[in-house]
């Protein structure tokens, strides 16, 4: 009988306990035996009651402690593998009261992350008042800095944390916000080496090469600027892996993708398999992509001669206004005065790089410094502080789903430009906007919003994105 209902205890707090991870070591641990400094990364008040999170980097557990408090308040952590969207908010993990003798108490120690299951994990400690346990107050997120450790990590990390790697994209995004996601990732191990997040690039080829969601196969779909995303993409898996596979598949998608090629307007592709308009980002995207395949397949001639005929249609069609800037696109072949998206004014100069190298031919480093130049100096995409604006920011309270890649992408060719130019013109505008995220645009999970002079609105994998584009940027520049 007695041994029964110990099993039945067993049993009941094995389901409680779920959720109990073993790392270097297990939840539950006493936070007497946490290893090493103890770092307060955050913290909260509540009726001077103070509440905050205390981390382990070197165990990678926290634990939440409550003082100047009252017997019976309760302290307990909360736990998110996916940036604080969703937690184990049904049961207070680690719940402790203060008890009658004294004014404080602690949580065990709970592990931050989850290797077995490749989930990065992020913790806050929160706590109710006694007799009051309908109110609580937590504090922000935070983590160890185990795979975090400079800024560039732990935004990587923290973008991470949206990755689903059931299905290979990332949570918060749609499909082809993944693709610049997977850029600026590839783009990162290729610049420190790092091996971490290297399982998800096959992870996504894999899994996302058959029949995706929008009805296409081999990365393709109605959109051909989606397509031409992920051609951009698998360019950059093969520069790091050289893994033929990722160099055929953007070939693939730039094949599929001249499909949509034709004379209407003299020449450019259309922006969707409806063919009802021609616009800047598929022309910029296929001149990049196709000079890129061109510097990669031996004896190319195709590409190159599609890349160099494509930005002369897009040089004279008259897209690129007087100030030049590059608008959306056209109405009856001339410039529909669409807004100056930064994209737009960004995929084009890692184009023309791209070209340069191609040909040697100064004349794309003229005309791509000619736009670039003219994005520095507009007061309608650079605020106050001569940070980078988007167009939307007045106009949509949020900016919708797709424009917060923009910003980061347009910073991520104007790095490729730069680092082409022997006196680096644009590092001290590169390195301008990464202090301005990190200093004005970051929460203590490393996580950045829309707005690159502040305050952060909310995190999503494409915000993220932007700030790790830039944040790439800005070491690739002091790293030459
Ligand atoms: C404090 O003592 C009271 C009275 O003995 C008891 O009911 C209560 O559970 C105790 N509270 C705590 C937090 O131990
Ligand atoms: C957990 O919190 C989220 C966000 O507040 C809420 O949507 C969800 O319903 C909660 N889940 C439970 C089981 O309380
Ligand atoms: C509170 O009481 C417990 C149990 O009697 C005792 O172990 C503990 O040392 C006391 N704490 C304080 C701060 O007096
Ligand atoms: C990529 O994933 C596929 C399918 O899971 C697997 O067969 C292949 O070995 C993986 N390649 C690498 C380089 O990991
Ligand atoms: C995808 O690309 C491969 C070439 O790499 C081709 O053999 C295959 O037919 C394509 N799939 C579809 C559905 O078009
Ligand atoms: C490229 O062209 C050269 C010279 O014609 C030839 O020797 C070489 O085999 C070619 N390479 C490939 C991969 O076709
Ligand atoms: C260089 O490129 C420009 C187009 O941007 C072209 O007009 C010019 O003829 C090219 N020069 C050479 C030497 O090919």
């Amino acid at each position: 009988m007695k041994i029964f209902s110990k099993l039945i205890l067993f049993a009941i707090l094995s389901t409680v306990l779920s959720e109990d991870i073993c790392n270097i070591f297990c939840d539950n641990r006493d936070p007497t035996q946490a290893n090493g400094p103890i770092r307060e990364p955050v913290e909260a008040t509540t009726s001077s009651r103070r509440i905050v999170l205390r981390v382990s980097d070197q165990d990678n557990m926290a634990y939440g402690l409550i003082t100047d408090g009252q017997p019976g308040d309760e302290i307990w952590i909360d736990r998110t593998f996916n940036g604080g969207l969703a937690w184990t908010n049904e049961t207070h993990t680690g719940g402790t009261l203060i008890p009658n003798n004294s004014t404080q108490a602690s949580t065990p120690l709970f592990n931050i992350d989850d290797p077995s299951t490749n989930r990065i994990g992020a913790l806050r400690a929160c706590a109710s008042l006694a007799g009051q346990a309908n109110t609580q107050t937590c504090t922000p997120w935070a983590r160890s800095t185990v795979n975090a450790e400079n800024k560039l990590d732990a935004a990587v990390t923290a973008m991470m944390m949206y990755y689903e790697a059931w299905r290979g994209l990332w949570k918060t995004v749609g499909w082809w916000n993944g693709a610049n996601d997977m850029t600026c990732l590839i783009d990162y191990q290729i610049l420190t080496g790092s091996r971490l997040y290297e399982f998800s690039i096959n992870n996504t080829f894999e899994l996302n090469k058959g029949l995706n969601e929008f009805g296409g196969y081999n990365f393709t779909s109605d959109s051909i600027d989606d397509s031409l995303w992920w051609g951009l993409a698998w360019v950059k898996a093969y520069d790091l892996t050289k893994d033929e596979k990722y160099l055929n598949m953007a070939a693939v998608i730039a094949d599929y993708c001249y499909l949509f090629h034709d004379d209407v307007c003299g020449g450019g592709i259309w922006w969707s398999d409806r063919k009802q308009y021609k616009n800047a980002i598929p022309n910029e995207q296929y001149i990049k992509l196709s000079a890129q395949l061109h510097n990669r397949i031996p004896n190319d001639t195709k590409y190159l001669e599609q890349s160099v005929n494509l930005w002369r249609w897009f040089r004279n069609i008259g897209m690129i206004n007087q100030e030049n800037l590059i608008n959306d696109g056209l109405h009856e072949c001339r410039n529909n005065n669409g807004e100056t998206w930064t994209y737009n004014q960004g995929v084009i100069l890692g184009g023309l790089a791209e070209l340069y190298l191609a040909t040697g031919n100064q004349t794309y480093v003229d005309e791509a410094k000619k736009i670039a130049d003219a994005v520095l100096r507009s007061p309608v995409l650079n605020d106050e502080y001569g940070v980078l604006w988007e167009p939307c920011f007045e106009s949509e309270p949020d900016c919708g789903p797709n424009a917060p890649c923009f910003k980061g992408i347009f910073i991520r060719n104007l790095g490729e430009l730069d680092r082409i130019l022997d006196d680096k013109p644009y590092t001290p505008y590169i390195l301008k906007q990464a202090d301005s995220i990190y200093m004005k645009n970051r929460n203590a999970l490393d996580q950045y919003g829309l707005f690159w002079s502040g305050p952060l609105d909310f995190p999503d994998a494409s915000r993220q994105q932007s700030a790790v584009d830039t944040l790439l940027a800005a070491e690739m520049t002091s790293r030459k």
